[in-house]
């Protein structure tokens, strides 16, 4: 039975089509640079928009920011837009198009990334050394790590890492670092795969540099824990938390602790050198266990009870809807939820595996 306050929503606002959805799309959207970032909204950002620009709300934060994809959508509608993660590569990506309006990567700043240092560091290709990339890939991201400190500001530095991140997933099969060694076997011939590090680096400064925009507001990037940000002065919250997985994990650090790893050049971080990846430690999250999910969104939802909030789930989830909207209500009077359908592409380019859920979009309000 349906709860009372509870409204559902079948597609979009006013059941537009795809065609209207892209009517008032902002056009700045069209430079986003996507990294194939698990759980990336991306495709989903002219329906996310809708629901968005039928909400009266000024600063928004969205705490699990992940890509950047939703804040990016959101500082492109004029909103001031404040995005954190517990990952360093998200802030850095953050730091990069969100908290930054007019920084770009310019002739000298290329220089200086460029230049062959006096004192160049070995680390990465010590120790990756037969386990990603090639030797002058990994002697590039070397010298690139160590010049990037040289950069005047921190936003050109942010600027700097998210191109060599990019950089770096478009070299790798699949995007992601859970896969080593010999990886001809992925080699489809794209072009992708074929470019140096350095030659994509110089692909990627470019988007990079176009991506750039400022609106107008004092935007902000940070790295937390979304149970410990900062809330002040936010009238919206978007919260797109990872799912509790089905069957495989859905850990980001398995994925990407490459990338990880490599915006702080793997500062304070345990290298398991048994592993054959050389991986990090996972970042707990309680909304990865079955058991702690329950939990987790009954505290998040506290946290925001004076927020409006957005909150981005699928079929697929647990806890399901009907619990979800009901923890919900707990702390907001008005409830609606929007649905779609939606089909998530994975695999590999030659064996590409296709799964059809129920995308939702919750207000609470
Ligand atoms: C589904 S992804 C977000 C995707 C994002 N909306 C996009 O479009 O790219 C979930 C993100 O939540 C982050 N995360 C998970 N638990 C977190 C926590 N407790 N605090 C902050 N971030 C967390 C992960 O690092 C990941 O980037």
């Amino acid at each position: 039975m349906q709860q009372p306050g509870l409204r559902i929503v079948k597609d979009g606002v006013h059941q537009k089509s795809k065609q209207s959805l892209a009517v008032n799309f902002p056009a700045q959207l069209s430079q986003f640079p996507e990294l194939r970032y698990m759980g990336s909204k991306k495709r989903l950002l002219p329906w996310i928009h809708d629901v968005f620009s039928n909400l009266d709300f000024e600063t928004a934060l969205d705490p699990f920011s992940g890509s950047g994809s939703v804040a990016y959508l959101l500082k492109s509608m004029g909103k001031r837009t404040i995005s954190s993660d517990f990952l360093n590569l998200s802030s850095t990506l953050a730091k990069a198009l969100i908290e930054n309006g007019t920084a770009h990567l310019d002739g000298p700043a290329m220089k200086r990334l460029l230049a062959e240092p006096a004192n160049t560091h070995h680390f990465i290709e010590e120790t990756f050394d037969g386990v990603f990339f090639t030797k002058e890939d990994l002697r590039f991201l070397d010298r690139i790590s160590c010049n990037l400190r040289q950069l005047d500001s921190v936003h050109q530095q942010a600027l700097a890492m998210a191109a060599l991140m990019r950089s770096c997933v478009k070299r790798q099969p699949r995007g992601v670092f859970t896969i080593s060694g010999d990886l001809s076997k992925y080699d489809d011939g794209r072009r992708d795969l074929r470019l140096s590090i350095e030659e994509h680096f110089f692909e990627q400064v470019e988007v990079y540099n176009e991506a750039v925009f400022a609106n107008g507001r004092r935007n902000k990037a940070c790295r937390s824990d979304a149970f410990e940000v900062d809330t002040r002065g936010v009238d919206l919250v978007y919260l797109d938390p990872p799912y509790v997985p089905r069957a495989d994990d859905n850990c980001y650090i398995k994925r990407y602790h490459f990338l990880e790893g490599l915006s702080c050049y793997w500062q304070g971080l345990d290298i398991d050198f048994t592993t054959k990846v050389r991986k990090i430690p996972k970042r707990f999250t309680p909304f990865s266990y079955r058991k702690q999910a329950v939990e987790a969104f009954e505290r998040l939802f506290l946290r925001f009870q004076k927020q409006k909030i957005v909150l981005s789930y699928s079929s697929n989830g647990f806890p399901d809807l009907d619990q979800l909207t009901e923890i919900l209500h707990q702390t907001k009077s008005d409830v609606r939820v929007f649905k779609r359908d939606h089909t998530y592409h994975f695999g590999t380019h030659r064996n590409v595996k296709r799964s059809a859920v129920e995308e939702y979009l919750i207000v609470g309000q």
